[in-house]
């Protein structure tokens, strides 16, 4: 496959081949993650507390959020990049999101967008899917409403399953190619995964989805302290770096370094 197209996607679930996807906010990173053959990239609106110095994402801009999908959609031959609409850009009307979507599609190069919402963001879904924008919705705990949800906490418990099951059909009876299910029980996003056609990813919601995402500085430690359960550490980003900037800071302090080898 040259580039990921959302029929690739689509057969993967056929075949049951897993889908994996990470998220990226700059060039390197999105050059090594598309060498490292994930099929998606998500420039996330994490990037407000993974990048932006924030705590949560709610604060993070439409203007401060394109320059990064640029960067990642100029810098992957294969992955998918998916822009990840903020917080405010496009709950207000369909008309608002459409043009949001626009933007990530004509200044970041995006090559679809992600929202958050189930039955409420129908419209908004068939108004850019109309339009020629394939979205990936993104349901169960869903971050920008992390003050009308009262919280990070599992979606979907015990008679509240069902209202997941009713999102997920939602969004892909209005277009949407495939869904983000955020923190579900494990078996209410088997079942989702098993009622749907279109690829679910999951992220705290167990193994029998479609594919997975983690956000990349969780998942290879360059953010340590306390983690959401549903990560785990692939590397230790942050003591390597560490361990290097210590380095260099006693070697330029005690004068070994530049050696004669790095000077002219
Ligand atoms: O912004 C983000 O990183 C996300 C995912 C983790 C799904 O929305
Ligand atoms: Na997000």
């Amino acid at each position: 496959i040259k580039r990921i197209r959302t029929h690739h996607l689509r057969e993967m679930k056929q075949r049951g081949e897993r889908i994996s996807m990470l998220t990226s906010y700059d060039q390197l990173t999105a050059q090594i993650f598309d060498e490292a053959g994930i099929e998606l990239l998500l420039v996330g609106d994490s990037a407000s507390n993974n990048v932006l110095g924030n705590s949560t994402s709610l604060p993070i801009t439409v203007d401060e959020l394109i320059p990064m999908t640029r960067a990642v959609s100029r810098s992957v031959s294969r992955a998918m990049v998916v822009g990840d609409l903020p917080f405010g850009s496009y709950q207000a009307s369909p008309e608002q999101g459409y043009l949001t979507a626009v933007r990530f599609m004509k200044e970041g190069g995006a090559h679809c967008v992600k929202l958050e919402g189930g039955v409420e963001m129908a419209p908004q879904i068939e108004r850019m899917t109309r339009g020629g924008i394939p979205v990936m919705a993104h349901i169960g705990f869903t971050p920008q409403s992390e003050h009308a949800l009262g919280g990070y906490r599992v979606q979907g418990r015990g008679e509240t399953a069902e209202r997941v099951l009713r999102d997920a059909l939602a969004v892909q009876e209005a277009g949407a190619f495939a869904v983000v299910m955020e923190m579900v029980p494990g078996d209410v996003a088997a079942e989702v995964t098993a009622e749907l056609d279109i690829p679910t990813i999951g992220i705290g919601a167990g193994n029998r989805c479609d594919g997975q995402v983690l956000v990349w500085q969780d998942a290879f430690g360059l953010r340590t302290g306390r983690l959401p359960r549903f990560v785990k550490q692939y590397a230790d980003l942050r003591s390597v770096l560490l361990d290097a900037a210590r380095t260099y800071d006693a070697e330029v302090k005690d004068g070994s370094f530049p050696a004669a080898e790095h000077t002219f």
